[in-house]
């Protein structure tokens, strides 16, 4: 277990988070009508961007975002194509009938982060592609099911691990989630496969993100010569999805919620669909 805290959120906290969180989910539902063939991936950023800053009033919390020992992310989204695993950067490259596409958009709000990803299947779909986007999205919520006081982080990589085995797809093992707040990766990391060391326990205050990165070959990923690029290794499609937790008294909340957002898989027990999105 790293020593690094996690920050209990006061209440404060917790308000300025769904804010955030919504916000951020809104501006996915904004995007989702220019997902069509034709469009490229540059003016999606551009209309993120856009509605962003001048819509919303948040602060693209991407763009010029620079990890230690990375150059500065040159952009508003992440939009990760086909065998991209995460960080894709926009392009002039169109999209085209059956590409999968994942979206990933964090804003920043009164100091509060909102980070969420959904997947687009372009056009006419491929049989593939659209199973592989599926099971992304069940693979997250196995992994946010497992949420409840008590618990630990290790019961979403199990859990997260079992839905991938059964399915037959992999777990990307060199990305994961993380707390959020007033920063934008806060502790803990989050892993989606499970592990022998000590993991953390859930506690009531706690948010954080499940976002699984889930392959139809291999979980291997490269990087490619942009420092940014994650593609798999073996050239396999890959998809994600990506929600904000709150840990509750009694189980867990979605933080990330929208209008245009998908309801939970039926399997899902812990959670349901608020009433007036
Ligand atoms: N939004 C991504 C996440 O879920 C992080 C993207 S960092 C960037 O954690 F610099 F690539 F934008
Ligand atoms: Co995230
Ligand atoms: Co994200």
């Amino acid at each position: 277990m790293s020593n690094e805290k996690i920050i209990i959120k006061t209440a404060e906290d917790i308000a300025g988070l769904r804010i955030a969180g919504r916000l951020a989910s809104e501006l996915l539902d904004y995007l989702t009508p220019f997902v069509k063939p034709g469009v490229t991936t540059a003016e999606l950023d551009r209309l993120a961007h856009d509605y962003t800053v001048n819509v919303q009033e948040c602060v693209p919390a991407c763009l010029g975002y620079t990890p230690p020992g990375m150059t500065p992310y040159p952009a508003t989204t992440c939009i990760s194509v086909n065998h991209v695993v995460c960080h894709g950067i926009p392009s002039e490259k169109k999209l085209k009938h059956g590409d999968i596409v994942n979206i990933d958009v964090t804003s920043i709000k009164n100091g509060y982060h909102g980070d969420t990803s959904r997947m687009f299947v372009v056009g006419k779909p491929t049989i593939a592609g659209k199973r592989l986007a599926r099971l992304a999205f069940e693979t997250m919520w196995a992994g946010i099911d497992a949420v409840r006081p008590g618990g630990c982080f290790n019961d979403i990589g199990i859990a997260c691990q079992a839905y991938a085995d059964k399915n037959g797809i992999s777990v990307v093992r060199d990305y994961g989630g993380h707390g959020i707040g007033k920063g934008f990766h806060e502790a803990p990391h989050v892993n989606h496969f499970p592990t022998n060391r000590p993991t953390a326990k859930f506690e009531p205050g706690m948010v954080f993100t499940v976002e699984p990165m889930v392959n139809a070959g291999r979980y291997g990923v490269t990087i490619l010569g942009d420092g940014w690029t994650v593609v798999t290794r073996d050239r396999s499609l890959s998809a994600q999805w990506e929600h904000m937790v709150l840990v509750t008294e009694t189980g867990y909340d979605i933080l990330t919620v929208s209008k245009g957002m998908l309801p939970p898989p039926d399997f899902v027990k812990g959670w349901k669909m608020p009433e007036n999105l």
